[in-house]
């Protein structure tokens, strides 16, 4: 009880009533991708960060494992407001580059404003698998940003390309197993399968078990963390998510798995 009356405290009800009306109203389906994120993001981006503390876990936790140096080049696909900057800490002034790209102009429009702060930090607008760099990166990060990617392999396809060999890819979102996955995994029950990937395709989140599989199939080397989180005003229930960090082989083409018509 008191878990419950913590978690529904009014004032954090009231100001988190838009955050909570759009969400039950789910991602729009018409328009294109930069406007349907719009009509989506802008009613909350002046909640966006305070209401996805409380939900988006692990974020520190992979930030905290990139091996982000001084002097290395960093790109965040789908940035959001950019707050994940913050989350390098010390580290960021010895970048030689964080950029953050997003297609929706509300939550960059904050993102801009908090790297306005920081000489090394670019924002730009562009969709995640049509991105390019001038330089060859060191590490590319997704943060909760591959599930609402409508064309996820050419997201990780680009991100694969970006990056330069040997350079790090980190990805950390919601997820749910495949029916039967390997061994080592966590395995989701059929019920909590169905559940979340029905709960989160409401807002534009696709639990695809095929993003492990092909982050897996790249990187078969790579870190991976299955973990749960706490879901604001559903007190005691908890999703999971991962954390996964894997390096970019030095000699290797594109995997067949992450081959799009955005990756030729
Ligand atoms: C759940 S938010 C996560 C934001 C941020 N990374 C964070 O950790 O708070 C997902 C982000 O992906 C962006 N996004 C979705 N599809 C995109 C695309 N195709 N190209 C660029 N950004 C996209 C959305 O605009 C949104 O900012």
């Amino acid at each position: 009880m008191r878990a419950f009356t913590f978690a529904m405290s009014p004032p954090d009800l009231l100001a988190d009533s838009r955050v909570l009306w759009r969400m039950l109203r789910g991602l729009p389906r018409s328009g294109n991708a930069r406007e349907r994120l719009q009509a989506f993001y802008a009613p909350q981006a002046t909640r966006y960060d305070a209401f996805r503390a409380r939900l988006l876990h692990g974020r520190e936790e992979l930030i905290g494992r990139l091996p982000a140096y001084s002097g290395s080049v960093v790109v965040e696909l789908g940035c959001g407001t950019g707050e994940n900057l913050e989350r390098f800490g010390e580290r960021l002034p010895a970048l030689s580059r964080l950029t953050l790209v997003d297609l929706c102009p509300a939550l960059l429009e904050r993102a801009r404003a908090r790297a306005a702060r920081h000489a090394n930090v670019e924002v730009v607008e562009a969709e995640v698998g049509a991105y390019r760099s001038a330089q060859p990166v060191d590490c590319v990060y997704f943060s909760y940003a591959l599930t609402m990617m409508e064309d996820w392999r050419a997201a990780l396809a680009n991100a694969l390309r970006l990056l330069r060999p040997g350079g790090t890819l980190g990805v950390v979102d919601f997820y749910v197993s495949s029916a039967t996955p390997p061994a080592r995994h966590v395995r989701h029950p059929a019920w909590e399968r169905w559940l979340w990937r029905r709960w989160f395709a409401h807002d534009g989140v696709s639990l695809d078990p095929g993003h492990l599989e092909a982050l897996e199939a790249a990187m078969p080397q790579g870190l991976l963390l299955e973990r749960r989180g706490s879901v604001p005003y559903l007190p005691g229930v908890t999703a999971p998510y991962y954390i996964f960090i894997g390096r970019k082989p030095a000699t290797s083409t594109t995997p067949p798995a992450w081959r799009s018509d955005c990756a030729s």
